[in-house]
């Protein structure tokens, strides 16, 4: 491939940074980035209300689908290293633009991001590979969905087969709600994303998030972190993107990490190298730990959010190589990543109406914060001319605290929170109630 052979003998200079995205996450990613040695400057594009707030930070006007606009900004600002957020871009080939410009890109090619945008694919390469997974089929019509379910007669998870941003996701209780989410898939619920369909057995047992950073053929594991995906408290309500998060997860010691590098990642990064994929960028497992062992539920080809931002402050000042050097190929040439042994707790405070119809346009109210220990990160914020911050998508912030222990760590999230008002703010008070005391 023509990646390897471009592998440098060093790693070069790295003082100018773009990450590509808009939400905390990517808030989360040039906050601690910019915290690394040596960086002069990271711009965001497009960035949110938030971004001019961070030291050393710009935001950008480029869209993140827009390759031509990227790679003419990358020139203009002698961007060394690009980092991209979010999974369309990446599953629309634009890391493969930048790397034809010869621009070093942290994200994965259209071909390696087919972990996130196929669902059918993954499976299929699970299934090659020998990943622990969930049974499943493949059906491109409601006949033939609905002929299977009368053969095996009993309720399935069923998924869409592309991004459906996070909401594809059927996880029935009796064999009618299968019937009637295959129906309203074929019915073109999800649009294009739903003219196949994947259907799997359904897995029990705790969820956890598993970041591998990769450089086609190496990899560094994050600690792992769990996601709340459910709206409401007690994991009611709707799923969403993530309503909260906490690390390093308990449920996973240093064993069970290594187990899973082994059982699933490297199984996965070597999978994709025999199909000639040099995978350059986060490879997002998410596990459930099952009687049987973990097993992966999905794999993402980006960060997770709100993982990232509940992760980013315990990433030692190392990140901006390692994520270089990930990018180049050439990890074993980038120091050792170092991890603070602390507690990360994080909550998000999303709009009113979110998941389904979030409010826009709310002022937010805002006062500083001294805590060192305490990072705020803006998601779905807007700064308007005037200079006030107002809501801008569902999502809106993610306060993040650090301590020795997840009460202290989830109590200072909390009073983080106390700081901040918009009308309609909604969150949820139990985050990390697994690893709560208090
Ligand atoms: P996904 O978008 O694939 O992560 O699925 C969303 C959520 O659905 C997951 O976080 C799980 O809680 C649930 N889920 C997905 N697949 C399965 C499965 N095979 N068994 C049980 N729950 C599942
Ligand atoms: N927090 C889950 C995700 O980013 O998909």
């Amino acid at each position: 491939m023509a990646h390897s052979s471009s592998r440098p003998q060093t790693l070069p200079p790295l003082r100018h940074l773009l990450v590509v995205g808009c939400g905390g996450r990517e808030q989360a990613l040039a906050w601690a980035l910019r915290r690394c040695p040596g960086i002069e400057a990271v711009w965001v594009t497009p960035g949110n209300g938030g971004t001019q707030d961070l030291d050393n930070c710009k935001s950008l006007a480029v869209g993140e689908q827009d390759p031509e606009g990227l790679i003419k900004a990358c020139r203009e600002q002698a961007i060394d290293l690009v980092v991209i957020g979010p999974e369309a871009p990446l599953a629309a080939g634009v890391a493969d633009r930048l790397r034809d410009a010869k621009i070093a890109v942290f994200g994965p090619s259209a071909e390696g991001a087919q972990l996130e945008s196929s669902k059918a694919w993954a499976k299929a390469l699970m299934r090659e590979a020998g990943i622990p997974t969930a049974g499943h089929w493949t059906v491109a019509s409601a006949i033939e969905g609905l002929e299977l379910l009368k053969q095996l007669q009993r309720p399935l998870v069923v998924k869409a087969d592309g991004l459906a941003a996070g909401k594809g996701v059927t996880v029935a209780e009796t064999l009618e709600e299968t019937e009637a989410a295959i129906r309203d898939a074929f019915a073109g619920r999800f649009g294009c994303a739903g003219e196949r369909l994947v259907l799997e057995e359904r897995l029990r047992g705790p969820e956890v998030s598993v970041f591998a950073l990769c450089d086609g053929e190496r990899m560094v594991l994050l600690p792992p972190a769990q996601d709340h995906k459910r709206l409401l408290e007690g994991d009611r309500g709707p799923n969403t993107g993530g309503m909260g998060a906490y690390a390093p997860a308990p449920l996973l010691d240093q064993a069970g990490l290594e187990q899973v590098q082994q059982l699933v990642l490297e199984p996965t990064l070597q999978a994709l190298r025999d199909q000639g994929i040099h995978y350059r960028g986060v490879i997002y497992a998410g596990l459930m730990l099952t009687q049987e062992g973990p097993q992966v539920i999905e794999f993402n080809c980006r960060f997770g959010d709100p993982e990232c931002q509940t992760l980013m402050p315990l990433m030692g000042p190392e990140l901006a190589n390692v994520l270089q050097a990930c990018a180049l190929g050439c990890l074993d040439q980038a120091p050792e990543l170092s991890v603070a042994q602390t507690c990360s707790a994080c909550v998000v405070a999303a709009a009113e109406g979110y998941p389904e119809t979030p409010r826009k346009g709310d002022l937010i109210q805002l006062k500083s914060d001294p805590d060192s220990q305490r990072q705020l990160f803006h998601a779905g914020t807007r700064r308007q001319d005037d200079g006030q911050v107002v809501t801008a998508g569902g999502r809106v912030l993610t306060q993040v605290a650090q301590a020795a222990d997840f009460d202290q760590a989830f109590a200072s999230a909390y009073a983080g929170l106390e700081l901040v008002r918009f009308n309609g703010m909604q969150f949820r008070r139990d985050i990390g109630y697994q690893v709560r005391r208090s």
